[in-house]
């Protein structure tokens, strides 16, 4: 099939790249004309596990092209996916961009092509969709067309797994009369061996952000639960462990730490909360998530603040991570940057270090107050307390003995729960973290370090540990693989 990907950002390209990668003919679509330079040179603009090697390969075999011309492309499209943003970048959504490229590409496309929307949409807008798609076509005297939404749920980092091996996928109708438009996605994804569900469009939408806001929800849930484990000694590894046998509640993205971020959870729950507001809806729960989520940060600076022994004013913090989670280099609503702007807001010095060299650098530019250092180390050196706020694997190997005699200061505040206790405290630095309360110093983390891949048991008495796999217990193979991933 001829495909037309328009839209060529963290969504867009690796939608168009694992299409190609399946055998179809795509071309990848971007207003922005240096993205599609970069991208026809070879350039991923972005980071993202695999998608060097996947646009190369498929760009190479000539199934592959990339564009900032809608028009060649979009007349030979057997169907076009839509994948711009909808975002404003600050807590609200935005139509315009989406409106001024369905107004380019819908009196285009040939009569009998599928028009797909990908973009996560705003629930309210997609009754809109339909509406518009049809004036633009009879204002260029051409048929009515074939419209679905097809929302994406894949994650940076893990997408091109996610994309090609998905859990389900979702195709919402908004005008397919005959099925023809359901039956041309049903082939195209027929690579993917998942369920797919076909339901009305408006659903569709709600599906994929219900399925983002649950997420968020139970990150805040596992920070308050944390909370509560700091307020009466206990360890949130063992009591999510715990839990997590229970096949009504699973595993999966109850990793407390300081919160979540990136360019989705964050947005879409606030944008919810929003919208909901204007639907004379209350989404008092929704407000909540939000509401913890945003003050684990200055949760965290507070802690510190409480711990170190000198004044913030002057002190050097290290802050290991600037990503908003490991395996991309995207540092949208990191938690790293508001947490450095709260600490240099009070007088702290900050020096930064992340393994994705443009994350450094953009960081530099956004916040420049910053100190980015090119290791760990070179962070680390006469810093007073370091603070990790991005799980790299990288740092769970650092010499905590060597760092110590670099740092000024004792403290190390893990705040992804991703380092080993011991590690730390073994080193004579201290350790804190969150709802590793009394406990700290007896519990230890899998290598991989992400949810618990073991349940740690501490004997009464505060004896040995005894981890048991969690693969034992009712626990189902897709948990156990969101866990892996979270
Ligand atoms: C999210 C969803 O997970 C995807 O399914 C969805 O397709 C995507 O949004 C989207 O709407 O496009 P993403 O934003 O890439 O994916 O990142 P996540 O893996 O969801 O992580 C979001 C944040 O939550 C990160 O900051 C991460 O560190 C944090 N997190 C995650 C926790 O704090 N605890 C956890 O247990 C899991």
């Amino acid at each position: 099939m001829n495909i037309t990907v328009i839209g060529q950002g963290y969504v867009g390209l690796v939608t168009a790249a694992c299409f190609a990668e399946w055998g179809h003919q795509v071309t990848g679509i971007d207003a922005n004309a240096e993205r599609i330079s970069a991208l026809q040179a070879g350039h991923v603009p972005f980071h993202e596990p695999g998608l060097d090697e996947l646009v190369a390969g498929n760009a190479g075999s000539g199934r592959l092209h990339f564009s900032s011309d809608t028009s060649d492309a979009i007349r030979e499209a057997d169907v076009a996916f839509i994948a711009v943003g909808t975002h404003d970048g600050n807590g609200g959504w935005q139509t315009a961009t989406i409106l001024g490229c369905l107004g380019d590409v819908v009196p285009q496309l040939p009569d009998d092509a599928v028009l797909v929307i990908r973009s996560t949409l705003p629930p309210e807008f997609v009754h809109q969709v339909g509406g518009v798609v049809e004036t633009l076509r009879a204002q260029s005297g051409r048929p009515a067309l074939v419209v679905l939404v097809n929302p994406e749920f894949t994650r940076e980092g893990a997408a091109i797994r996610d994309f090609t091996e998905p859990e389900r996928i979702v195709f919402g109708v908004l005008n397919d009369p005959d099925g023809r438009g359901v039956a041309r996605l049903r082939q195209l994804y027929a690579p993917a061996d998942a369920p797919v569900l076909v339901l009305p469009a408006v659903d569709a939408v709600l599906a994929k952000l219900g399925a983002n806001l649950f997420l968020a929800t139970k990150i805040s849930f596992v920070n308050e639960l944390a909370a509560l484990c700091d307020a009466f000694g206990a360890t949130i590894d063992n009591v999510v462990a715990s839990m997590a046998y229970d096949s009504r509640i699973g595993g999966g993205f109850l990793h407390a730490g300081v919160g979540f971020g990136g360019s989705c959870l964050p947005h879409q729950v606030t944008m919810t909360v929003r919208t909901a507001a204007m639907a004379g809806v209350p989404a008092p729960l929704l407000a909540a998530v939000d509401l913890i989520n945003q003050g684990r940060r200055a949760e965290l600076v507070a802690r510190l603040v409480d711990q170190l022994d000198e004044p913030i004013a002057g002190a050097r913090i290290a802050l290991l991570g600037l990503t908003f989670k490991p395996q991309t280099d995207d540092l949208r609503d990191a938690p790293s940057l508001a947490i450095a702007r709260i600490l240099i807001g009070r007088g702290a010095e900050v020096y930064a270090y992340d393994p994705m060299e443009s994350a450094r650098a953009l960081a530099a530019s956004l916040v420049p107050d910053i100190a980015v250092r090119p290791s760990a180390e070179a962070a680390l050196v006469g810093a007073d307390a370091a603070v990790l706020v991005t799980e790299w694997p990288e740092f769970r190997q650092l010499d905590w003995p060597q760092l110590r005699t670099m740092m000024r200061g004792r403290i190390v505040f893990d705040g992804r729960n991703a380092l080993d206790p011991a590690d730390v405290t073994g080193a004579g630095l201290r350790y804190l973290a969150f709802g590793r309360g009394l406990r700290e110093a007896s519990v230890s983390m899998p290598a991989d370090g992400d949810a618990p891949a073991s349940a740690l048991i501490l004997i009464e008495g505060g004896g040995p540990i005894q981890p048991i796999p969690i693969a034992a217990s009712r626990t189902t193979a897709d948990e156990a693989r969101t866990r892996t991933s979270a």
